[in-house]
C-alpha cells in the first residue's frame, strides 16, 4: 500500500504513520548530473510522490557531510530517495542509522563480515570507507515534511587518477568482493533493505534500530578521539542511544555527543 503524502499529523489517516507503511520506489535514471540529491530536491518541488529514486552513473558536484566533496566517478552507485514522512523529527533522528543498515544489509551479501558502520552513517570495509549517506531534510521543528536520502558507494574502483584524500581513506567493493555486485543489483537490494528498515523505524521505534547498528558498530568499546563544538573529546564509545547521540564514557562520566567527528580511535 503506497501512502499518501502530506497527511496533517492530527488527520485520522495519519495513524498510518504510527505503524509504518510500505515504500513504493520509482526510479528515475541519469547518466550525469551535479548531485542526485539536488536533482531529487527539484523533482519534489515539482510533486514528485515519496519514494521517488534519482540515480546517476556519476555526479559533477556530489556532496557529503559537513560540506565536503563526494568523489563520484563512473563505477559508482550514486542515488537520492525521496521520503515524505510527514511525523515530528523526533521520530527520525535515527533515519541515517536506519539508512546505513539497510546499506550495510545489501553489501553485506557481497563481503560478508567484513563491513562495520562507523558514526554517523558511513559504512567500513577493512577499515577503509566503501559507502556514506547524506540526509537533508525540509519542514518545521513539528514535522518533517520531505527527507532526502543520499548515499554514495564505492563500487568499481576507477580507473582515473584518484585524488589522493579519497585513495587514503576510501575502498571500493570491487577490491574485496570475489564478484561485485552490478550496480542495478546492489541498488535493487539496498532500496529492498530500505523500505524494510524504515518502515522497522516508524513502526517499532528508535530501539530497534540503535540496537542492530550497535551490534555492527566499529566503535564499540574503542577509545575515541572526537571534535565536538571546536572542543577535543577523549573516551570509551558505548554506541548510539534512541535519539542518535553517541554516547561515551570519559573516565567515568557519561557524555553524549549529537554532531562531531570521530578523529581516531584505538
Ligand atoms: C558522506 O559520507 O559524507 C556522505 C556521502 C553521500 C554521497 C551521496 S552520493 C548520492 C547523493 N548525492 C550527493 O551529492 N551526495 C549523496
Amino acid at each position: 500500500m503506497k501512502r499518501a503524502a502530506h497527511i496533517p499529523p492530527d488527520h485520522p489517516r495519519a495513524a498510518i504513520n504510527q505503524r509504518g507503511a510500505d515504500l513504493c520506489f520509482t526510479v528515475t535514471k541519469f547518466d550525469e548530473v551535479s548531485s542526485t540529491s539536488d536533482v531529487a530536491k527539484q523533482l519534489a518541488t515539482k510533486g514528485a510522490s515519496e519514494g521517488t529514486v534519482v540515480v546517476a552513473s556519476a555526479q559533477s558536484a556530489g556532496r557529503g557531510r559537513r560540506g565536503r566533496a563526494w568523489f563520484s566517478p563512473r563505477g559508482g552507485l550514486y542515488f537520492t530517495i525521496l521520503l515524505r514522512p510527514n511525523v515530528a523529527p523526533e521520530r527520525l533522528r535515527l533515519l541515517a542509522a536506519a539508512s546505513a543498515l539497510a546499506v550495510f544489509d545489501a553489501m553485506a551479501i557481497s563481503v560478508g563480515r567484513r563491513l562495520l558502520l562507523k558514526w554517523p552513517n558511513d559504512i567500513y570495509l577493512e577499515g577503509k570507507k566503501v559507502g556514506g549517506i547524506l540526509i537533508e531534510t525540509k519542514g518545521s521543528c513539528a514535522r518533517i515534511d520531505e527527507a532526502f536520502v543520499g548515499i554514495g558507494v564505492n563500487l568499481q574502483r576507477p580507473e582515473m587518477v584518484i585524488p589522493p584524500e579519497v585513495m587514503n581513506s576510501a575502498l571500493w567493493l570491487s577490491d574485496c568482493a570475489s564478484e561485485a555486485p552490478s550496480r542495478e543489483g546492489l541498488l535493487a537490494d539496498i532500496l529492498r533493505s530500505f523500505a524494510d528498515r524504515y518502515k522497522e523505524l516508524l513502526s517499532s521505534g528508535a530501539g530497534a534500530i540503535a540496537e542492530c547498528y550497535n551490534r555492527r558498530l566499529l566503535l564499540m568499546g574503542r577509545k575515541l578521539n572526537v571534535r565536538c563544538d571546536g572542543k577535543a573529546l577523549v573516551g570509551i564509545c558505548r554506541g548510539i542511544n534512541e535519539a542518535g547521540a553517541l554516547m561515551i564514557d570519559d573516565n567515568g562520566k557519561d557524555v553524549s555527543i549529537t554532531t562531531g567527528e570521530i578523529c581516531s580511535w584505538q
